[in-house]
């Protein structure tokens, strides 16, 4: 026979992790919905740089050996290297760009409206999908 305070012991460590589980559980909840709500490139970020980036980072001599017409592009980068850190848009060079740092804004005729930089910002920091 197991003596009941060690069983009760027992009981009471089965519940605090089913407890924990039910936690743990929750939060996968919320990280799906927000990962549901995360910005498309294809949506909101591609046509923004197609009217505005791609006359001149696009095709065979793109401007600063950058082309903005693809993830992959963005993420190999130009001259300086990667134009994006997938989740930091606070390290990525097209974010300095388009907010007036490094070289000067981007595009070279003025800024975007606030609004579209944010969008910007944020698909990278929602981890720069490719959808
Ligand atoms: C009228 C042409 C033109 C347009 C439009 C333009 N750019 Fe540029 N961009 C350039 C030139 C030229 C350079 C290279 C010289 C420099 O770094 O300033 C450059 C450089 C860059 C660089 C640095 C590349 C590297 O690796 O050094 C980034 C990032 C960039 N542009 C982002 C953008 C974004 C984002 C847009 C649209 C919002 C945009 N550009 C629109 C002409 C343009």
């Amino acid at each position: 026979m197991i003596p009941r305070p060690v069983l009760n012991l027992a009981l009471r460590g089965l519940a605090l992790a089913a407890l924990l589980a039910a936690a743990g559980c929750a939060d996968l909840g919320d990280d799906a919905t927000v990962q549901g709500e995360a910005l498309s490139f294809g949506q909101d970020v591609q046509p923004l740089l197609a009217a505005n980036c791609t006359g001149c980072h696009s095709g065979a001599s793109p401007s600063g050996g950058l082309r903005l017409d693809s993830v992959a592009n963005m993420l190999t980068g130009g001259d300086s290297g990667s134009a994006i850190v997938a989740g930091a848009a606070d390290s990525s060079l097209l974010m300095l760009r388009l907010e007036g740092g490094g070289n000067g804004i981007m595009p070279p005729t003025g800024a975007l409206a606030p609004d579209q930089v944010e969008r910007v910002r944020q698909w990278i920091d929602e981890g720069a999908r490719n959808n």
